[in-house]
């Protein structure tokens, strides 16, 4: 009966989000219940004929025709990283704001390359995905938007590439797997930081076996962004904190976790073997969030719920523990974190970057410059070898966003399965909503769900594919 009871409330949820736009007023979007002191969400109901889409490819694509949502700070600089890519033809843009597609389309004219069809508007990208000159549809929009354009393109038989985070709810996480696996198109997560050099340098060394067993590794996005806050996109006079700000106002739990999560899920082969299992999170009281509210709202907010700093522990079935922290907050340097550590060696990245390796003595320090210099050469990622070239002149945060976006153009046109599939986007969205629950019921324990419904043991290890 109890079983029952969720399974209802579990196939209601979801077929709200599938098949309506989601709502984002409810406290959370997905039922939940207590297994003996640990929350527990239940799967989606998968359809029939549905199969998994671990490890997926689609066809090849000659020439992939892309389409831009969202023009804004981030989706014009796509726009012209996408100018240096082969094989590529910018095929559409779109914007809430016409005059923002018209200034992308300006930047095409200037290069000399084809005009791209425009839409603007709130459903301007309901046209853009129902046109059947495009592959790809490459969404960069508020945190609103990302999940209703990638369903509406899958829908539309194109595939999805989303920025981060690509999803923000358990509902969105659900659907966007369960459309993935019907439609058979990709979902891709837009998670750029998988493509820094020292994260690139130091999955192949841990591929190569070099810190032996990885137990523990730790991410984080820790960024002031006090000059950015007024950049971000209002919808009109009235929306005076901005898409960002608001969201941090309205939701607790770490809504940006996939920067320290991505990379550090890929050394620890998540669903390539491994599984997160459980999580716990825990915050700060908003500080200094709450006070940025009242001073761009212009009146009292005395219910900010994000914490300044924001920090999720998770454990994974082979008793792995990874550490995720959370502050846009607070003034101090720019740091991922990004630290390893294994049975036979550790790397840290941030605020000092080194390794240490233990060959029988021990040591208190990092490997010397000319040693890690030395084994970053012996060890340096495939990678990097063929893009960071060009990936140093197209730009881009140092060149990694250009190596993403190239990676996802080599895999379309390859038709290889990608790098990042929409378990990984379900996997590192979901810490979201499920670090709220925690937060919100004493720091409780709470139940990963298994995303790839027991697969998470077919594929042997995380890897870029690539063509034979
Ligand atoms: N991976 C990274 O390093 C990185 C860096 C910055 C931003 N981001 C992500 O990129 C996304 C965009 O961030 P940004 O800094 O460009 O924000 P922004 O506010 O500058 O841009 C958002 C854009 O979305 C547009 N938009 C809103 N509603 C729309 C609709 N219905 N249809 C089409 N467009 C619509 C807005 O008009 C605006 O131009 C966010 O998800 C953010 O988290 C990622």
């Amino acid at each position: 009966m109890r079983k029952l009871f969720f399974f209802i409330l579990t196939f209601t949820a979801i077929v709200t989000a599938v098949g309506q736009e989601a709502e984002y007023v409810q406290q959370y979007s997905w039922p939940w219940h207590w297994r003996e002191g640990t929350i527990v969400t239940e799967p989606a109901p998968a359809t029939e004929g549905q199969r998994t889409a671990i490890g997926m490819a689609a066809p090849a694509i000659d020439t992939v025709r892309v389409g831009f949502v969202g023009l804004g700070m981030r989706g014009s600089d796509a726009v012209r990283r996408f100018t240096h890519i082969e094989g590529v033809r910018i095929a559409a843009l779109c914007d809430y704001e016409a005059d923002r597609v018209e200034a992308s389309s300006r930047f095409l004219r200037e290069a000399g390359l084809p005009p791209a069809a425009c839409y603007s508007g709130e459903e301007g990208y309901k046209a853009l995905c129902a046109n059947p000159d495009i592959d790809l549809v490459y969404v960069a929009t508020d945190w609103h938007h990302h999940f209703l354009v990638a369903k509406c393109a899958i829908e539309h038989g194109k595939h999805a590439a989303v920025e981060v985070p690509s999803a923000m709810t358990l509902t969105e996480c659900w659907a966007l797997v369960n459309l993935v696996e019907q439609r058979r198109r990709h979902c891709v997560i837009l998670e750029n930081c998988c493509y820094d050099e020292f994260e690139l340098n130091t999955l192949h060394m841990a591929q190569q076996g070099l810190f032996g067993e990885i137990v523990r590794v730790q991410g984080a996005y820790i960024h002031t962004l006090d000059e950015y806050w007024m950049q971000y996109w209002k919808q009109g006079p009235e929306d005076r904190l901005g898409w960002r700000l608001r969201w941090n106002r309205d939701y607790a739990g770490d809504v940006y976790p996939t920067h320290g999560l991505g990379p550090v899920a890929q050394l620890l082969d998540i669903h390539r073997g491994d599984r997160m299992a459980t999580l716990t999170a825990m915050a700060t009281a908003s500080f200094r969030g709450r006070e940025l509210a009242e001073q761009y709202g212009g009146e009292p907010c005395p219910d900010f719920k994000n914490g300044d700093h924001t920090t999720t522990l998770i454990r994974t079935v082979k008793g792995k523990v990874i550490e995720i922290q959370h502050n846009v907050m607070t003034p101090q340097p720019y740091s991922r974190l990004y630290q390893l550590t294994g049975t036979r060696g550790f790397a840290n990245k941030y605020p000092t970057e080194g390794y240490y390796l233990y060959d029988g003595t021990y040591s208190h320090r990092f490997l010397t410059d000319s040693a890690r210099a030395a084994l970053e050469t012996r060890y340096r990622s495939p990678l990097l070898a063929e893009y960071a070239e060009k990936a140093h002149r197209v730009g881009g945060h140092g060149g990694m966003d250009y190596t993403m976006d190239a990676r996802l153009i080599y895999c379309l046109r390859n038709g290889l399965p990608t790098d990042m599939d929409v378990y990984d986007l379900a996997e590192w969205c979901s810490l979201a909503e499920l670090g709220a629950l925690s937060l919100e019921h004493g720091s409780a324990p709470v139940e990963f769900p298994d995303f790839t419904r027991g697969h998470w043991q077919d594929l042997k290890g995380f890897r870029h594919w690539q063509k034979k």
